[in-house]
């Protein structure tokens, strides 16, 4: 999942430039400005921002609005616009541009009660998901107006004068720099609802509105001493998921919706025009149009050539070398295409969601927690299975996934499916030391997997595929001695690859299980209206979850080894978080009970297939099918548990 590829790029490299020209700043000096004097007359003081949810930083977290998430014209594909997920509302492009030009890190919401004098002087943005140049769609989406944030710009002005004092305060203003960004919703919430777009004389007059109303703004924004305006203009609106959502069928394989596009770009010309006017009709002010239709609309066309770029978060620098990965189909990259077992995925519609929209084996429509760890880490975008034998020496080198769909601690559990044991996973991993050792000697493969990262995340499939569903277990344990059984296999476990020299470990808890959708069809009695989680078998993976942490924290006192890093990873807390109705959840996710394969009820591996329907939107779910996560809910798990795994990783 790349964040660049919707929305961000376009609109921060129009801004970047728009800054670097404000700020008469060569490329690439960015750094020191930080440190030149505020006497310097050409260098920017402050960045201020107005607008919607392109540059909103979180404003309407302080407001009663239901603007906070699942808003376009993100991809909608990006968790984070959740208001609690940092990097989100727009926090990455006016975040990335302060600290360009070297002002700050942030660019803060103005609402924010808590902003330090330094956040203040230094800029601030006031814009606010879900509003418009029109006041009618900020008044609709219950959001803050252009003219309310003009409001807070001449609150700022004084607060600013108090605290710097006037003469200070105007060069701060005179020389900072404003970027607006805005006029997206007009189109989609206000214009689009009530009017049809065929109608060509209609769509003009509002279009002109929408620029009278940006004139206006940008006049009074220089009669309060702005000096340096960048205007960005509107995507190509027909592409934004939310319009293709509203306007294409169902059935249809999404494609942008070209009449809204040209309304775009109709608007872009009549801005570009606007302000062409307005810098020559006066010399105080610097106007600056910004494009981000063509490069959106390119991306749009051409996704491949951006599926490079990413701004995922980056580890510090560390020393791993590799990452190791076993358990069950929450680690799975693929091995299960290996062996003869029901338990697959290298179908579609997984891997529809993959750079490459290749089924590759993975339980989910994109890559799994593992995969954003080995590239938060450094190491690869992905890990590959240690069964795909045509893995160069390169890439085993850099690690390897050993799990298997469908495989658990209790020994029973991968017989039942056919799938790969805890224990073979462990012969591979000797086998891949063997291989590796033959190609780059003993000693170094030693070091190799002394500095690399282990993963180990199984446990589910015990209780639901085993204890819970047959009777064999049942007979011999009550629960809680079988999750002391399990408990004590992956206290075998790990001291196995402790013993084969692995000194990072990290072992995944299990999920609130009474919430996967399967379980909940299976207990429930009416499947279809009754989809709360299942309590009694949730609380079985709390205790077990409990139960295991005291297990690690003993076999990490056993070991007597001080440096060596076992760490508990905590699934639970983010997934119960995230399946809670959205109204208490830090998260919001359209449907919590139900994947996005099939009915989403009861569907997984064979089931979910390339008859099944499948919904468009999958970030609007917490589950692909009906037992594992969406991309976005392993990209989610993966940033809550972002803080072990720094603690694994440090040297
Ligand atoms: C002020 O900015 C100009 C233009 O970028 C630069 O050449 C000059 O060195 C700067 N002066 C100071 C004192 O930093
Ligand atoms: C502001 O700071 C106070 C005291 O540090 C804290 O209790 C409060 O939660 C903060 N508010 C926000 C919105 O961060
Ligand atoms: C196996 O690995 C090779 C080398 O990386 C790759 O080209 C190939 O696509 C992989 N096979 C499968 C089925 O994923
Ligand atoms: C692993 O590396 C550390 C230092 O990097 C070293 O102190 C330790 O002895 C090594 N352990 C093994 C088993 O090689
Ligand atoms: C299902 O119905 C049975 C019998 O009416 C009842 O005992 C049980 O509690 C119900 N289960 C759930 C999950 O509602
Ligand atoms: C395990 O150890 C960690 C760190 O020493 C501690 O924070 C945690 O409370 C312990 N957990 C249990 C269940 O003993
Ligand atoms: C939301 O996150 C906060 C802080 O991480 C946490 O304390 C709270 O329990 C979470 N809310 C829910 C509903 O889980």
């Amino acid at each position: 999942m790349s964040l660049c590829k919707q929305y961000y790029c376009p609109i921060l490299s129009f801004l970047l430039c728009f800054l670097i020209l404000a700020s008469a700043l060569k490329v690439g000096n960015g750094h020191n400005l930080e440190k030149q004097k505020p006497t310097n007359k050409s260098s920017i003081t402050a960045v201020y921002i107005f607008g919607d949810s392109t540059v909103d930083p979180g404003n309407n977290n302080y407001i009663k609005t239901i603007f906070r998430s699942n808003f376009p014209p993100y991809g909608v594909d990006l968790p984070e616009e959740a208001p609690t997920g940092r990097f989100t509302n727009g926090r990455l492009p006016t975040d990335l541009i302060a600290s360009y030009v070297g002002i700050k890190s942030l660019i803060p919401a103005y609402l924010d009660p808590n902003l330090s004098l330094k956040d203040l002087i230094t800029g601030v943005s006031f814009a606010s998901a879900g509003t418009g140049y029109d006041p009618l769609t900020a008044e609709r989406n219950k959001v803050i107006d252009m003219a309310t944030q003009l409001q807070y710009f001449d609150e700022y002005k004084k607060k600013l004068q108090r605290m710097v004092g006037k003469k200070r305060m105007e060069y701060i203003i005179e020389n900072s720099a404003v970027v607006i960004s805005c006029g997206t919703n007009d189109i989609v919430y206000t214009y689009v609802p009530n009017y049809l777009p065929q109608q060509p004389d209609k769509v003009a007059a509002y279009l002109h509105f929408m620029l009278d109303q940006n004139h206006g703004f940008l006049q009074a924004l220089i009669d309060r001493g702005v000096r340096k305006i960048g205007v960005v203009g509107l995507p190509p609106v027909g592409c934004l998921p939310v319009v293709m959502t509203l306007h294409n069928s169902l059935y249809q394989p999404r494609s942008c919706i070209e009449s809204f596009s040209s309304i775009a770009k109709d608007f872009n010309q009549m801005l570009k025009r606007q302000l062409t006017t307005m810098q020559a009709s006066q010399q105080i002010a610097t106007i600056a149009y910004g494009d981000i239709f063509e490069p959106l609309q390119d991306q749009f066309y051409n996704p491949n050539k951006y599926a490079q770029s990413t701004l995922e978060p980056k580890a510090p620098k560390n020393s791993v070398r590799a990452i190791f990965v076993f358990g069950d189909s929450t680690a799975d990259p693929g091995n299960n295409n290996y062996i003869r077992t029901a338990f697959k995925s290298d179908f579609s519609p997984y891997g529809r969601d993959l750079p490459s929209h290749v089924a590759t084996g993975r339980f989910s429509n994109g890559r799994l927690s593992t995969d954003f760890i080995a590239s938060y880490v450094g190491i690869k975008e992905l890990v590959p299975p240690y069964l795909n034998s045509s893995l160069s020496i390169e890439e085993l080198m850099s690690g390897v996934s050993f799990a298997s769909a469908g495989s658990g601690y209790d020994p029973l559990t991968p017989t039942l499916s056919g799938v790969i044991p805890m224990s073979k996973q462990l012969e591979y991993f000797m086998q891949y030391k063997s291989r590796i050792a033959a190609s780059i000697g003993q000693e170094k493969t030693n070091e190799l997997i002394n500095k690399s990262v282990f993963i180990v995340s199984a446990g589910t499939n015990d209780f639901v595929v085993n204890y819970f569903t047959l009777p064999i277990r049942k007979r011999m344990y009550t629960i809680p001695q079988y999750q002391h059984f399990l408990v004590q296999n992956v206290h075998q476990f790990i001291k196995s690859l402790w013993d084969q020299g692995a000194r990072k470990i990290a072992v995944v808890g299990i999920p609130p299980m009474g919430c996967l959708p399967i379980v909940i069809t299976m207990a429930s009695n009416n499947s279809i209206t009754r989809r709360g989680c299942v309590e009694s078998q949730s609380s079985v993976a709390k205790d077990y979850n409990q139960l295991l942490q005291t297990q690690l924290n003993s076999t990490q006192l056993s070991l007597q080894d001080q440096r060596t890093r076992i760490a508990y990873i905590d699934v639970y807390s983010p997934l119960f978080d995230m399946v809670q109705p959205s109204s208490n959840s830090n998260y919001s996710f359209e449907y919590v009970s139900n994947g996005c394969c099939g009915t989403g009820y009861l569907e997984a591996a064979f089931m979910c297939n390339p008859a099944s329907y499948v919904c468009t939107d999958a970030s609007k779910y917490v589950f692909w099918d009906s037992i594992h996560p969406t991309e976005i809910t392993y990209y989610l798990i993966f940033k809550a548990l972002r803080s072990v795994i720094d603690y694994i990783i440090k040297d």
